[in-house]
Parts: structure tokens; C-alpha cells; sequence
């Protein structure tokens, strides 16, 4: 009997554990298609998440740069090609001729838009009477019309050039610099205190006037050397910063136009000024920094808690119930 009990029980407990195993096998299949599940949505949420949610905040700016950018002269396509081009690029002109438009397609004016009539006068849409005076054709400037000719322009420039020593000297005896003694004509890039270099500055003068004046400069300079870095990295995140850009450029173009005074200690007294003006747009710029590194971060945090999540649950479905 009690063999009998015994076989009878242990074919019992045989038949409880291949039943359990099977049920065992055949739950664990459902569970771990529940999970599986589960798991596949936990994932596919995080997976939105952390792509919905650094993206949703740039979304914004991303759109409005690229209109603000896109709508920048700069940005678009180049000149459209006009008579004066046309025919000053052409075979039928001399070379030295030539060579001046090459220079200006690879000028700043020319990504700016600012093409030979708007120098010269005359009519870009009539070849046969583009260089006719009825068609505000002014040609080439007289040497000491110059700074007026580049000045209807550049007029807080021209201003400043005219009272200084450069204007009255250049405008009384025609021995000061004018604009294009520093800048070029058709070749005109983006100015730099690099202009003030010893080659350009000592035909008239000691090196030691214009040493003292790019010193005086030098600061100021650096600063938004380092600020205009720090814009394109911004730009470049797809962060819309035009307000900054705007106000970073007009403050460089007044602090500029200051040189041509070449009034050292003008430049010295104002550099506090200019100093604390660029400050306030560089405060604005190093939050900006500080919420993308924020944003950067919390992803991160994000995706490690959810990837902790995920692990969570898969080792948990990997236990046998009970
Ligand atoms: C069909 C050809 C043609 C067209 C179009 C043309 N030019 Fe000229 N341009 C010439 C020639 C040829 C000269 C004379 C070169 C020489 O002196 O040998 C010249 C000379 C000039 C000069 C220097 C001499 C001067 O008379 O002052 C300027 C500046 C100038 N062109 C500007 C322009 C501008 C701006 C336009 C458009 C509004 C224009 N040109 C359109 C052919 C052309
Ligand atoms: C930013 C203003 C500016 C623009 C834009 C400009 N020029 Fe001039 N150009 C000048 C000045 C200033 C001079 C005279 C001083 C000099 O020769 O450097 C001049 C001189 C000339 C001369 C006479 C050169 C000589 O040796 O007699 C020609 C020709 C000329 N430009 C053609 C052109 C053409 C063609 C374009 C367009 C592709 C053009 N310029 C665009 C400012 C400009
Ligand atoms: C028709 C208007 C016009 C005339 C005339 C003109 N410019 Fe400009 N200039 C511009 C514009 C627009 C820009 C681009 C905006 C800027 O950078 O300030 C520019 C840019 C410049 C720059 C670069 C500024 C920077 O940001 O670093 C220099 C330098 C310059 N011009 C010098 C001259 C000189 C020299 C002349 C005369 C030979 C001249 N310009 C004539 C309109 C003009
Ligand atoms: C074409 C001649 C010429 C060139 C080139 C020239 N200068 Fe001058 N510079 C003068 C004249 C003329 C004066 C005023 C008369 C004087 O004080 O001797 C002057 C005066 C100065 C002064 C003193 C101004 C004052 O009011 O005390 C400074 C600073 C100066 N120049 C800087 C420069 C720099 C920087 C450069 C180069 C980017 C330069 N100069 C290029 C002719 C020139
Ligand atoms: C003695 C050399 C000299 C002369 C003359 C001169 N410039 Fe400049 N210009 C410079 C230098 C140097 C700078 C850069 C100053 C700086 O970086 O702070 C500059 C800057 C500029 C800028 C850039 C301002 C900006 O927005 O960033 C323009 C535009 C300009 N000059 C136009 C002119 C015009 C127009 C004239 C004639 C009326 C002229 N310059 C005469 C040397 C000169």
C-alpha cells in the first residue's frame, strides 16, 4: 500500500510537474507576449520621447531661422546677371577690365547685393544704354569725390571720416587716405582691424600712430570676435539668435565706424561702453548655452532611465512566476 501510495504519489508529483512544465511553458509563452508587448510600447514612448522632446523645443526656433535665414541676401543666390555684368565679364572687354568684375563677384558688396550700378549709376536692364548719363550714369568718381561716392552708403562713416585728421588732410592737399586706400574698390571684404597692418599704414606716417590705434581697438575687437564664434555655434544647433545677430552686428558697425576718426582716446573712452553693451548680448547668448546644455542633459537623463526601465522589465519577465 504504501508502495502502491508511494508510486501512486510519485506518478502523481511526475504528472503535476510535466503539466506544471507544460503549463509553466505555456504561460510564460503568454506572458512574455504580454510583456513583449508592453515592453515594444514602453520603448516606442521613450523612443518618441526622447525625439519629440529636444526637437519640440528647437522646432520653433528651427523653423524661424531658416525663414530669417533663408530671407538673408547672403543666403540666397547671387546677383542675377544684369547688362553690366554681361558685357564687363565678356571677350569684348580688356582684361584688366575683366579682372575688376572677378574681383567684385568675390567681393562682400557683391554677396550683398550691392552690384556696379549701384556704385556707378546706369541702367542694368538696357545693354544699348546702360553707360548713358540720362540713365544716372556717374561713371568713375574723381579721386577726392571718393569718400563722398562710397558715403552716400556709409553715411555714419563718411561723417566721422570727414572731421578727422584722414578727411581734412585727404580733402584739403589730397594726401590723406581715402576709402578705397584702405578698403579696395571692387575686391571690398569684411573689415578687420587686420587692415591696420604696417604695410598699409606707413606710407604717410610712423607705424607708431596706427600701433596705438589698433591697440586702443584690440579688446573690443576680441570680444566680438569671440561673441560672432559663439553666434555661429549657436546657428549652426539650428537655434534662431537673429535678435542677438542683430544687435551684435549694429553695435560691431558703430564701434567701426569709430576708428575712422582715428582719434585714439575717443576709442578709449568709449570702449567701457562698448564693453558693457556687448556684455548684455553675450549674457543673452551664454544662457541660451546653458538651457542646450540643460536640454542635452536631461535627455540623456531620459534615455537612462527608460533604458533602466526597459532592463527592469525584461528581467523580471525572465523570472519563473510563483
Ligand atoms: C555692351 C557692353 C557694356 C555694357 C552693357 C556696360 N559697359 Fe561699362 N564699359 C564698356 C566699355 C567697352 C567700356 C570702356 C572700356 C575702355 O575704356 O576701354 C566701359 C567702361 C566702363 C566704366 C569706366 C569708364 C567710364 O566711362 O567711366 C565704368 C565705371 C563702367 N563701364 C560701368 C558700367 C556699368 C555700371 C554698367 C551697367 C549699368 C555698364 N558699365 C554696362 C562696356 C559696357
Ligand atoms: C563699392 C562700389 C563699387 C562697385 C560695386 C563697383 N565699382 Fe567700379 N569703381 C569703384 C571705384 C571707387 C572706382 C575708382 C577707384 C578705383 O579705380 O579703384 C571704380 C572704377 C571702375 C572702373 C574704372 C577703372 C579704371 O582704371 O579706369 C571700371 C571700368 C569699373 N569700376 C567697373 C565696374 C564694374 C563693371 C562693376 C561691377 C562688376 C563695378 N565697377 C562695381 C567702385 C565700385
Ligand atoms: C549702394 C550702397 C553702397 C555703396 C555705394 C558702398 N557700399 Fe559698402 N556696403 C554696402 C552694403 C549694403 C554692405 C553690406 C552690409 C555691411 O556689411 O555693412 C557694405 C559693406 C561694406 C564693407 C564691409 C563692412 C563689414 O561688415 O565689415 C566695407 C569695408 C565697405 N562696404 C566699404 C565701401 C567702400 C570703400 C565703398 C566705396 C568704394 C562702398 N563701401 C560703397 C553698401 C554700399
Ligand atoms: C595716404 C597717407 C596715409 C595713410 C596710408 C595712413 N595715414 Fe594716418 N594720417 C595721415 C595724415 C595726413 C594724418 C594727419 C596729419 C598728421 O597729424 O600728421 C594722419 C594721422 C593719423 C593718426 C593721428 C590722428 C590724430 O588726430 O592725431 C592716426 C592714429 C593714424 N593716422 C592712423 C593710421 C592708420 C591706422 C593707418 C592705416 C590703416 C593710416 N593712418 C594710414 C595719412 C595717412
Ligand atoms: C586709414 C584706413 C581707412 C580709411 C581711410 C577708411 N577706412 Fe573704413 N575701416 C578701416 C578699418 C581699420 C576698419 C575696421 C575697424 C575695426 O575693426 O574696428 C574699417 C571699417 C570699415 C567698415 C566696416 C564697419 C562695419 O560695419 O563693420 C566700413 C563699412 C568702412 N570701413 C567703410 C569706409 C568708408 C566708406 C570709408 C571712406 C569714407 C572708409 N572706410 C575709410 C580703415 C579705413
Amino acid at each position: 500500500m504504501a508502495f502502491l501510495r508511494q508510486s501512486k504519489g510519485k506518478e502523481h508529483t511526475e504528472k503535476t510537474r510535466t503539466a506544471r512544465r507544460v503549463s509553466f511553458f505555456i504561460g510564460h509563452m503568454d506572458r512574455s507576449n504580454v510583456l513583449g508587448e508592453v515592453l515594444m510600447r514602453y520603448l516606442l514612448v521613450l523612443f518618441i520621447a526622447i525625439m519629440i522632446f529636444p526637437a519640440a523645443a528647437a522646432a520653433d526656433y528651427k523653423e524661424l531661422f531658416e525663414q530669417e535665414f533663408l530671407s538673408k541676401p547672403w543666403a540666397g543666390e547671387q546677383v542675377e546677371v544684369n547688362a553690366c555684368i554681361d558685357c564687363h565679364s565678356s571677350d569684348k572687354m580688356k582684361p584688366e577690365f575683366r579682372e575688376m568684375t572677378e574681383a567684385w563677384q568675390a567681393s562682400w558688396h557683391a554677396q550683398n547685393k550691392i552690384s556696379c550700378h549701384n556704385c556707378h549709376g546706369g541702367d542694368p536692364k538696357d545693354a544699348a544704354m546702360s553707360m548713358s548719363r540720362q540713365r544716372g550714369f556717374i561713371g568713375v568718381p574723381e579721386t577726392q569725390d571718393i569718400p563722398e561716392f562710397c558715403g552716400k552708403c556709409h553715411i555714419g562713416i563718411l561723417k566721422n571720416y570727414l572731421e578727422s585728421g584722414h578727411g581734412k588732410v585727404f580733402k584739403s592737399t589730397g594726401k590723406g587716405p581715402n576709402c578705397v586706400t584702405c578698403h579696395g574698390s571692387h575686391d571690398i571684404q569684411k573689415a578687420n582691424i587686420e587692415i591696420i597692418n604696417e604695410q598699409r599704414c606707413t606710407r604717410c606716417h610712423s607705424y607708431e600712430r596706427a600701433r596705438g590705434m589698433k591697440q586702443a581697438l584690440f579688446l573690443v575687437e576680441k570680444k566680438m570676435e569671440g561673441m560672432e564664434k559663439d553666434l555661429k555655434r549657436l546657428q549652426a544647433q539650428g537655434i534662431f539668435a537673429d535678435d542677438k545677430e542683430r544687435a551684435l552686428f549694429s553695435t560691431q558697425a558703430e564701434f567701426r565706424a569709430l576708428f575712422h576718426t582715428v582719434d585714439v582716446s575717443l576709442v578709449k573712452q568709449n570702449t567701457d561702453e562698448f564693453t558693457k553693451r556687448l556684455n548684455v548680448i553675450d549674457k543673452e547668448m551664454q544662457d541660451i548655452f546653458a538651457e542646450l546644455r540643460f536640454r542635452k542633459n536631461f535627455s540623456a537623463f531620459l534615455m537612462l532611465l527608460f533604458a533602466g526601465m526597459a532592463v527592469v522589465i525584461v528581467v523580471y519577465s525572465k523570472l519563473p512566476k510563483e
